[in-house]
């Protein structure tokens, strides 16, 4: 069928020894940059996306539509029809998973908690079961969360500090995620790398995150609310520049060794590791709005929020020694670097004026992919 012929085109690696990978969740933000930077590398890639409309759906199909440009096919589906995934995995040999597919955002949680269940747990599962039935089995790389730290106190979190306090249903569906790893892993032999992602940000990024939406309503003349923590101390994030997460992905998927096979021959030992993808320099909101405007040059109304935030933790700050060590993971960007490329790409896509149309008008997209 023409799908097939898709699939296959897409899935194909040009280079020697190339990787073959299921990127889920590749209409979106992370999903995007590292589907693009395997193809550019010459490893075969398909993306899988339910496109659901959790933020600007035309934000992810000019997403999707840069992938196709360079050749990357993103079947539209959800992680959770196993027939579609094992239609895929019949189809396709795929030596990896990047799975990245997830309902994120954590404050969300609080009004659509069925969708964390869905996509976080639910998904997850299915898609292990898909990865467990293939043969042979493509190792995993999936992305849980700094969140996971929670409300542990103990800075620079490493990857042996507790868990065990989630703050929010998001953290705790990523904390549920490590721990169904580690059954299928123990029972069925799947290698799983998990890396914990921090606060992510650079070009094509989320609307719903708050650089993305300070910005906008930095240009609209809109105030911003800057949230405080208990005790009212500003919160920190260790904001992580796109490109080092990538770096990141690469290391995890690079190392990463494919086991057992239901029938196949054996390739290594089964891994199960979960990493640190942080930045290692925690920077205050009220510095992230400072930042903000002195690359938009225009003056943003503070407001100030004294009233700490359900689901928010107060600070994140990752030691990435760990990810340095094993994954050859070395975060460079700055955030007054990243956000510098951030914004530029904002008033390419959007325009730099200070139009009061909501994201998801189309009309105010200027950057084609
Ligand atoms: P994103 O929302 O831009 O990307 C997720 C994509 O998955 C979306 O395009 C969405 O349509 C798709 N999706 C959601 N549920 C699906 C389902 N059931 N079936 C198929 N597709 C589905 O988010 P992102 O920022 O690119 O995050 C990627 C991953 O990294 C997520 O797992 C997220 O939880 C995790 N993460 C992100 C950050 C960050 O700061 N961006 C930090 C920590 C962890
Ligand atoms: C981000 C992502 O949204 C999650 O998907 C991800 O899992 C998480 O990082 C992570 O590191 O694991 P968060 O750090 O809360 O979560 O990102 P934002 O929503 O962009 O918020 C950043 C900071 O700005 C937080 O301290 C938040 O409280 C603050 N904020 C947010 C405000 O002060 N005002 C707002 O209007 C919104």
């Amino acid at each position: 069928s023409v799908w097939e012929k898709h699939v296959r085109h897409s899935a194909h690696a040009k280079r020697e020894n190339g990787l073959v990978v299921l990127v889920t969740g590749a209409a979106g933000f992370v999903g995007t940059h590292v589907s693009l930077a395997l193809k550019k590398r010459g490893d075969g890639v398909i993306g899988l996306d339910n496109f659901n409309s959790y933020y600007d759906p035309f934000l992810k199909r000019a997403r999707q539509g840069l992938l196709e440009k360079q050749g990357v096919f993103v079947v539209e589906g959800d992680i959770n029809n196993i027939a579609l995934l094992r239609k895929l995995f019949d189809v396709i040999t795929f030596t990896h998973v990047m799975h990245l597919a997830a309902q994120a955002g954590v404050r969300y949680a609080m009004e659509n908690p069925g969708s964390y269940v869905h996509s976080n747990i639910a998904g997850f599962v299915n898609l292990l079961e898909a990865c467990k039935e293939a043969s042979p089995q493509p190792a995993i790389v999936w992305a849980s969360s700094s969140s996971v730290y929670g409300l542990n106190s103990k800075v620079p979190f490493s990857e042996i500090d507790r868990t065990d306090q989630p703050a929010s249903l998001y953290a705790a569906t990523k904390k549920a995620g490590e721990e169904i790893a580690h059954t299928y892993n123990h029972i069925y032999g799947l290698s799983i790398t998990g890396l914990r992602f921090f606060t992510v940000y650079g070009p094509w990024g989320r609307p719903d995150m708050a650089y993305f939406f300070f910005t906008k309503a930095i240009l609209q003349g809109k105030p911003v609310n800057i949230y405080q923590g208990p005790n009212q101390v500003d919160l920190a994030r260790d904001f992580t520049y796109i490109d080092d997460i990538v770096k990141g992905c690469f290391g995890a998927l690079d190392t990463a060794t494919p086991s057992t096979g239901t029938g196949g021959k054996k390739r290594g030992p089964a891994q199960l590791r979960v990493y640190n993808l942080g930045n290692t320099s925690p920077v205050t909101v009220p510095t992230l709005v400072a930042i903000l405007e002195k690359h938009l040059k225009v003056k943003a109304k503070r407001n100030v929020v004294r009233m700490p935030r359900n689901g928010d933790v107060p600070f994140t700050h990752a030691n990435v020694t760990l990810a340095r060590v094993e994954l050859g993971y070395n975060p460079t960007t700055d955030l007054q670097t990243g956000l510098k490329k951030f914004v530029k790409w904002y008033q390419l896509y959007y325009g730099g004026g200070s139009s009061s149309s909501s994201s998801s008008s189309s009309s105010k997209r200027r950057l084609r992919p």
